[in-house]
């Protein structure tokens, strides 16, 4: 479904400051995989999912959706194929807009301005139905500005908002860890039931361990720019976070004295 290949993206370079982020990386998705990507700080882990949503282009290696190539694909042409959702829940939706006015845009991407206004009862009957199963009241809210919203609920109206025109790929980076442990379990749960019921391949970020093994179908650690680990099947099933980290060390030759240095 998602095919990488090869990738390296430095950036940078020439400079004192020149950094390889992600170094001949390669990554293939089935449809419909759901997969959490975890490392440490600096692994690589945002670049590479800013190099498939196509942020800037990639050094070398290639970038394919279901057999398309995108790698040379502009960002703008590539959001009909990949939704993503940011950590800042600020970031995703629009503070002086209502919800409704939100989702519409969201909903008519591509379509120009004047158009994307336009609201009938078509769309608003659609709006509610997609909120309702957030679970959250906000399909009664319709024409409440997103300012009023708390972090949490605005967190789970962007994932909404991103799977509204079913995207192939969903890109998720750390998308719950600017919420409070409560609201942040509870966005997952949402974020998990959605895209197991839309059966959306998915990249999810995090930097929790607890959070890696529970969700999704398949787990990729990251370390300087390449994955050093894939886990899937029942050696996924089986897996503590102790062991997790056990293979951490012996795959990247890094010691570690506690979780902290993978969770930060
Ligand atoms: N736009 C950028 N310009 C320069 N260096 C960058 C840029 N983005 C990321 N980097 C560097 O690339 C490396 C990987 O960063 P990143 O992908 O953000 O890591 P992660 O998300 O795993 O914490 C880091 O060393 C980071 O400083
Ligand atoms: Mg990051």
């Amino acid at each position: 479904m998602l095919s990488v290949r090869q990738i390296v993206k430095v950036f940078n370079k020439g400079t004192i400051n020149e950094k390889v982020a992600i170094d001949h990386l390669s990554l293939e998705l089935d449809p419909g995989d759901f997969v959490t990507v975890i490392g440490s700080n600096g692994a690589g882990k945002s670049t590479l999912l800013n190099s498939v949503a196509g942020n800037f282009p990639v050094d070398s290696g290639e970038i394919a959706i279901d057999g398309r190539d995108i790698t040379n694909l502009p960002q703008h042409k590539r959001a009909g194929l990949i939704s993503r959702v940011f950590q800042d829940p600020m970031l995703g939706t629009a503070a002086s807009m209502t919800i409704e006015e939100n989702m519409i845009m969201a909903f008519k991407r591509g379509h120009n301005r004047r158009l994307r206004r336009a609201i009938g009862s078509r769309e608003r009957a659609l709006f509610k139905e997609k909120l309702a199963l957030l679970g959250l009241g906000l399909e009664s809210r319709l024409t409440n500005k997103v300012s009023l919203l708390s972090g949490g609920q605005r967190q789970a109206l962007t994932l909404l908002m991103a799977a509204l025109q079913e995207p192939k790929l969903l890109l998720l980076d750390e998308h719950t860890a600017a919420l409070d442990p409560k609201t942040a379990e509870k966005v997952l749960d949402l974020t998990s039931r959605f895209i197991n019921g839309a059966n959306l391949t998915t990249l999810m970020i995090t930097h929790n361990l607890d959070h890696a093994l529970a969700y999704g179908n398949r787990t990729i650690m990251m370390h300087e720019g390449r994955i050093i680990l894939d886990i899937k099947g029942n050696e996924r099933s089986n897996m503590t976070i102790a062991r997790l980290l056990e293979m951490f060390e012996k795959a990247s030759g890094t010691h570690i004295n506690n979780d902290r240095m993978i969770l930060a």
